[in-house]
């Protein structure tokens, strides 16, 4: 399983990227706005830091501006990813760049329906949101797992990164149901190490020890 971390903010990146626990990088304009830094600037030096994919969103809806922006993000590194929306646009976009051999991170899928189209039109990662169907009452997991099941059966190489991850749950149940990656936000990645039980039980064996050399 790969890990990805949903964020803009270099210093949780190196922090955990210092563990060697990070695979790949997704932004969103969300993401970057809470930064307050230039959007290629910040981009490059994430490029630079990370050896794997990472993601950086277009702003036109419409394809030629797109496949204009895309370009142009495709120049900045040898390992960003260009993340474009789950539109007709998108699509048509992604299905040109594919054949460019710019790597697409197709973002905001809710449905199976939704990857299917993506991988087939030829995306190198789709990103169903997690989080997001949480809200609304949906079963996300059995959009993850239907996902999996679908571009297997068909052979497809898209691969999956579960988005909109919220807690440590997600992580695990979206690896248990064979998502590729899971994208996590910097506040939730510490979660994955830690345990309660853990902190309780290194207290306890320090006291223990600090009692018996006294
Ligand atoms: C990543 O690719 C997505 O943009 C991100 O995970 C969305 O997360 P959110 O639903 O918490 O905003």
């Amino acid at each position: 399983m790969k890990f990805f971390l949903d964020t803009a903010n270099v210093d949780e990146i190196k922090r955990i990227n210092e563990l060697g626990l990070v695979d790949g990088v997704t932004t969103n304009p969300t993401i970057i706005s809470k930064e307050g830094r230039n959007f290629k600037e910040v981009i490059i030096e994430i490029c630079e830091l990370v050896e794997g994919p990472v993601s950086a969103e277009v702003i036109a809806l419409d394809t030629e501006g797109m496949l204009k922006e895309a370009r142009d993000i495709a120049k900045w590194a040898e390992n960003v990813v260009v993340k474009i929306p789950m539109t007709e646009a998108g699509l048509k976009a992604v299905h040109i760049l594919s054949k460019e051999n710019i790597q697409t991170n197709v973002t905001l899928v809710f449905t199976v329906a939704q990857g299917l189209m993506a991988a087939k039109a030829g995306a190198t990662f789709i990103s169903p949101f997690v989080g997001r169907l949480d809200d609304i009452g949906t079963d996300s997991l059995a959009l993850i797992k239907n996902l999996r099941n679908v571009l297997d059966q068909y052979g497809y190489s898209t691969e999956i990164i579960a988005a909109s991850i919220r807690n440590l749950k997600h992580v695990e149940e979206v690896a248990e149901l064979g998502a590729d990656i899971a994208t996590i936000p910097g506040s939730i990645f510490p979660k994955l190490w830690s345990h309660p039980l853990t902190d309780a039980g290194i207290a306890a064996f320090m006291k223990d020890w600090e009692n018996f050399t006294k």
